[in-house]
Parts: C-alpha cells; sequence; structure tokens
C-alpha cells in the first residue's frame, strides 16, 4: 500500500494496525474547488437558479409579458362572456372610442356599412354569434380589407369594440348597405322546434 510517495503512515498503532494519512487525491481537490468558483453564480442568478426570482417566478413573468403582448385567442372565449360585454356600460363606453377612432372609415360612425358590411343588421358574412363576431375583429378578413385587429390592439380594445358592435345591432343606421351574408339568430333557430329542421351550425 505505501508505493504513494504522498502515503504517510501515522505513528499510532491499535492491536498492531496502523493507518495511513492519505492525502485527498488532486482530482478530488479540484473538483472540490471548482465547485465552490460556482457558488456567485447561484447568488448573482443569471438563470433564476438561485437566490433570484426563481426559475417559477422568472418563467411566470415571462408568460405574462407574453400574454400582455399577444392577445387571447378568440376560440378561448364563450358566447356568453362576450355578450356580457354588451351589457358592460364601462366595457361598450370605451368601445365606443375604439370604433370611432379604427373602425368609422369602412364600417361608417352608425354602422351603416360603406367599404365593410352594415354591422347593424341581422345579417352577417362571418357569423353573428358573439363568438363569431369577437374571432372576425381578432383575426379579421385580410383578403377582404377588413383588418386583423387582435395583431394592432389590446385585447380589452377588441372586447371593447366588439362589445360596442353588439350594441349597434338593430339600429337604423341612415342609408346602410344592402344585407350581405345569413341571418343570425337564424329564422330556424326562432321558429318551433316541431317545425324546424335539424339544427345546423347558427350563422354559417
Ligand atoms: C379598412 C377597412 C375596415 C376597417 C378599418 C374595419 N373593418 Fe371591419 N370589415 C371590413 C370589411 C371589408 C369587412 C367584410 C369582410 C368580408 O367581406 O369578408 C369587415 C367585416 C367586419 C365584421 C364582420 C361582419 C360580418 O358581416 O360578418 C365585423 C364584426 C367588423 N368588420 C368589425 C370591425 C371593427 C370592430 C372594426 C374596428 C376595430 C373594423 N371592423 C374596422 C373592413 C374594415
Amino acid at each position: 500500500m505505501a508505493d504513494n510517495d504522498n502515503d504517510h503512515l501515522l505513528d499510532h498503532s491499535y492491536d498492531g494496525i496502523q493507518e495511513y494519512d492519505n492525502p485527498l487525491p488532486t482530482w478530488w481537490k479540484l473538483i472540490f474547488y471548482a465547485s465552490i468558483l460556482v457558488v456567485p453564480l447561484y447568488l448573482w442568478d443569471p438563470l433564476g437558479i438561485g437566490v433570484g426570482p426563481g426559475k417559477e417566478k422568472a418563467y411566470q413573468q415571462e408568460l405574462a409579458a407574453f400574454n400582455a403582448a399577444h392577445p387571447k385567442a378568440a376560440a378561448s372565449y364563450t358566447d356568453d362572456q362576450v355578450a356580457a360585454f354588451a351589457k358592460n356600460p364601462a366595457k361598450v363606453e370605451a368601445g365606443k372610442v375604439v370604433y370611432t377612432t379604427y373602425c368609422v372609415p369602412c364600417h361608417r360612425p352608425d354602422g351603416g356599412g360603406i367599404i365593410g358590411p352594415n354591422l347593424t343588421d341581422d345579417f352577417w358574412i362571418h357569423g353573428g354569434r358573439p363568438t363569431e363576431i369577437m374571432k372576425t375583429v381578432t383575426e379579421g378578413v385580410l383578403a377582404k380589407g377588413m383588418p386583423n385587429w387582435g395583431k394592432m390592439l389590446k385585447q380589452e380594445q377588441v372586447e371593447d369594440a366588439v362589445a360596442y358592435v353588439q350594441t349597434l345591432h338593430g339600429t337604423n343606421p341612415a342609408n346602410p348597405k344592402e344585407p350581405q351574408g345569413t341571418k343570425y339568430p337564424s329564422d330556424s333557430a326562432a321558429a318551433p322546434a316541431a317545425a324546424a329542421p335539424a339544427p345546423t351550425k347558427k350563422g354559417k
């Protein structure tokens, strides 16, 4: 065993048994010192691994920033939610401002339509269900000249605009554009169940 020059035999003996005081191997000591050098990284926390906000918190912060920058998919709303926006006076009021600022050139102040369709009648090209209106406004119909407002406005502004658009329904604009698209609610949906054909997808 004493083939290593560093090995140093301790000068005590128990029942004739002696032991070496072996120095730690160099490779072990290098790993030990290297791991000490890594400690400041944990204190400084560049990766959210140590004392700083931590990975979880950093993730939440990033997610919040992402959600703020990227509007919610129109599909994540329910009809009831979107319909409720139109019953919230604060949202409708804010929506009127959004509408006046961005939508009037194509839909006219009274919603009667000019470049874009009439928003006050019962007829919808892309469906009159609240979520369908939400989808049209969020994603637009770029090929037909309706911008994708979800990319340009804040999520709340899109909601508000849709709230306001819903309140335009049934108003009587001067000089309205002719009806375009399908009726919503469709007549068959309003008819008595016995007379109505098998339910079809509304607004399509
Ligand atoms: C540059 C012109 C333009 C602007 C600005 C514009 N729209 Fe439109 N919009 C259109 C056109 C064109 C259509 C019809 C698309 C089609 O024919 O498929 C449309 C369709 C729509 C529809 C669907 C109507 C239907 O019959 O299905 C809604 C709802 C709507 N716009 C709301 C808005 C709102 C809200 C704004 C403002 C935030 C807005 N639009 C701004 C041109 C515009």
